[in-house]
């Protein structure tokens, strides 16, 4: 959602601002632009549409310059427009600045800084920033770092900014709160690169530096870089290495970076393991740490959105199963604003991918008020999410760039079955037999999902069949329930057919009055203790004409007979069936996609990172 990158150095800056904002493009984005500062001018260039769009509109334009600024704008505040992208400039036009996030509080500002005689052209609540900084500049006759200051005293809201001025060729200002912004350091001080996250810094320097909420970074070439706070108290940098595997970057010869993400799922989950998953013990720095403090809460409660909170609900089954300890899991937009009983007693488990997700910071902030402790489970290092936990595990699935989240699903729930199992053990409720059962299963795992992506070609097959249906029904018990939701999800976030997972006996509360010969039907049925209720649920279906895409365990000739369609998944423990049973369900998502001939990495109105409410 929105990306910001910059530069300042001795490079031309152009190729390096439009390679940064190719490496964003992930985060979903419907307009990009860029200003450059070159011989006294600054020049600005926007685009509707793609970065190759903006490209183009700069073809023939001037392009040069050491110092600049880009962005991509996912609208909020007004439609995607030329008119509407950032960089937004001040009414001198001497100051450009590009702006992440949400000013709450931007009608207000606009209506004074109105009345004073100030213009606005855009329907956006960033211009009011530019033009406030500037306003407040002339006014008080003041340096630019101050007139930010004071500028971001009066936003309420959140943001990520960059500033550059006209008068100060060798300045960039960049600014957060609540909305990341990572700046990387150049080789003895004689460039800075400031990007939205590190990915489009890595292949420039992996000396990075994560700046915290209210704090202003004065980047001024062949100096040390300046960081204050909105308070004007100077702080020290934390400087940080970072270890971005710039392959993870690139689509590696698929196609689509969502086809490469699934297919990459069996080496990051090794990955994820490694260290971890040992031949007789689950061993988590987290757990070990903090052993006293988790297994003494009360409860735990998870919170999360959106395919997060989708790995939230399996999370909670391994925990109570395993653990006995009571789990409630909750969207974070909800638990954001509700009155809740969460105390010090309480655990709070945040899920996320990009860890950079606003109402799970929100839902954070909130439960740390009551004393909370919090536990984050979290794929971007150093990500907000990520800071702002008391402890947690990574889950080191490495960038996700293809919109629908995939790897960083199965990396979830790989961590907390490792968290599942670590704690039971810790807490002596766990049989060492059933222990070493779930340990060397967990270890079969990537190899599983290798055997699954082996029918890829099959799925594709499929998908062609069920690609005229205008609604899925997506039915599945126990812990196949929230991949059922789950491979909902994926199929109407890139296939824009409408999807609905369901607990297969819910279908006969409701459900079951849509089923015709045109709904296809997906069962997650492998093998469970509920199996033959599954069956009656299937027949069902069958005798309402409904066509049945089963998912099932190998070698299950019961379901084979009923259901139109099978997948077969290997067979492995109940607990981790999920990590096998979503791989087709984001397969069958994307091959519906591909054969609708849609954007399967940036489907319509989505974001990667959902910055704001
Ligand atoms: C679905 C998807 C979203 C995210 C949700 C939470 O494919 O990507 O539903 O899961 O926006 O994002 P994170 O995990 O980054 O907090």
């Amino acid at each position: 959602m929105c990306g910001i990158v910059g530069y300042i150095g001795f490079r031309e800056a152009f190729p390096i601002l439009i390679n940064g904002l190719k490496r964003l493009e992930y985060r979903g984005y419907d307009s990009a632009g860029c200003a450059l500062l070159h011989d006294g001018h600054l020049n600005v260039y926007k685009a509707k549409g793609k970065v190759s769009d903006l490209e183009h509109v700069a073809e023939t334009k001037d392009i040069k310059g050491t110092l600049g600024i880009a962005h991509t704008r996912w609208a909020t505040h007004g439609v995607p427009s030329e008119v509407n992208a950032h960089p937004h400039v001040s009414m001198s036009g001497q100051l450009a600045l590009v702006h992440n996030g949400i000013i709450e509080n931007y009608a207000i500002l606009r209506q004074r800084l109105m009345e004073k005689g100030v213009k606005f052209y855009s329907e956006t609540d960033t211009e009011i920033l530019v033009k406030l900084i500037e306003y407040i500049k002339d006014k008080r006759h003041c340096d630019l770092p101050s007139a930010v200051r004071m500028a971001l005293h009066q936003a309420i809201g959140a943001y990520a900014i960059a500033l550059i001025d006209v008068n100060e060729p060798n300045e960039l200002l960049v600014a957060r709160k609540s909305s990341p912004l990572a700046i990387g350091i150049g080789e003895d001080n004689r460039e800075f690169f400031i990007a939205s996250d590190a990915s489009p810094i890595a292949e420039y320097t992996k000396q990075v530096i994560y700046l915290n909420d209210e704090e202003i970074a004065v980047i001024r070439r062949d100096e040390p870089l300046k960081v204050i706070t909105i308070l004007n108290h100077e702080v020290e940098p934390n400087v940080q290495t970072i270890d971005i595997d710039l392959g993870m970057l690139s689509k590696g010869g698929f196609p689509h970076f969502m086809l490469k993400e699934i297919f990459d799922q069996p080496e990051v989950l090794r990955d994820c393991m490694r260290g971890r998953l040992l031949p007789d013990k689950v061993v988590l720095s987290a757990v070990e740490n903090y052993k006293d403090r988790l297994l003494s809460a009360r409860r735990f409660i998870i919170v999360s959105c959106g395919t997060s909170w989708h790995a939230g609900l399996i999370g909670k089954q391994l925990i109570e199963t395993f653990c006995e300890i009571p789990v409630e899991v909750e969207y974070a937009s909800e638990f954001r604003y509700r009155r809740s009983t969460v105390d010090e007693r309480d655990v709070v488990i945040a899920i996320s991918q990009s860890g950079e997700t606003a109402d799970t910071l929100a839902a954070i902030e909130k439960a740390k008020s009551k004393g909370a402790f919090i536990f984050g489970i979290v794929n971007a290092v150093g990500s907000s999410i990520a800071r702002a936990t008391d402890t947690g595990v990574y889950i080191h699935v490495g960038p996700e760039i293809g919109v629908a989240s995939t790897k960083a699903f199965t990396g979830q729930v790989l961590v907390l079955s490792m968290l599942a199992i670590a704690l039971a053990k810790a807490k002596n409720c766990i049989a060492q037999e059933d222990y070493l059962t779930l340990i060397g299963e967990l270890g079969c795992i990537p190899d599983k999902i290798n055997k699954v992506l082996e029918q890829n070609d099959r799925i594709r097959e499929l998908a062609r069949i069920f690609t005229y249906a205008h609604n899925f029904l997506y039915l599945g018990r126990g812990y196949n329930y929230p991949v059922a939701l789950e491979g909902a999800l994926k199929l109407k976030e890139i296939s824009y057919i409408h999807a609905e997972g369901y607990p297969a006996a819910e279908m006969k509360h409701g459900p079951i009055a849509l089923i015709d010969s045109e709904m296809p039907v997906v069962f997650v049925a492998t093998h469970h203790k509920l199996h033959k209720k599954i069956i009656s649920n299937m027949m069902e279906v069958k005798s309402r004409g409904g066509r049945i895409i089963a998912i099932v365990t190998e070698g299950d000739e019961d379901m084979k007979k009923i259901a139109d369609e099978v997948i077969e998944v290997p067979e492995t423990e109940n607990c981790l069936v999920p990590l096998l049973s979503v791989i087709p369900l984001q397969l069958l998502a994307y091959h519906v996609a591909v054969a609708k001939g849609l954007n399967v990495d940036q489907p319509r109105n989505l974001a990667k990172s959902v910055t704001v409410e």
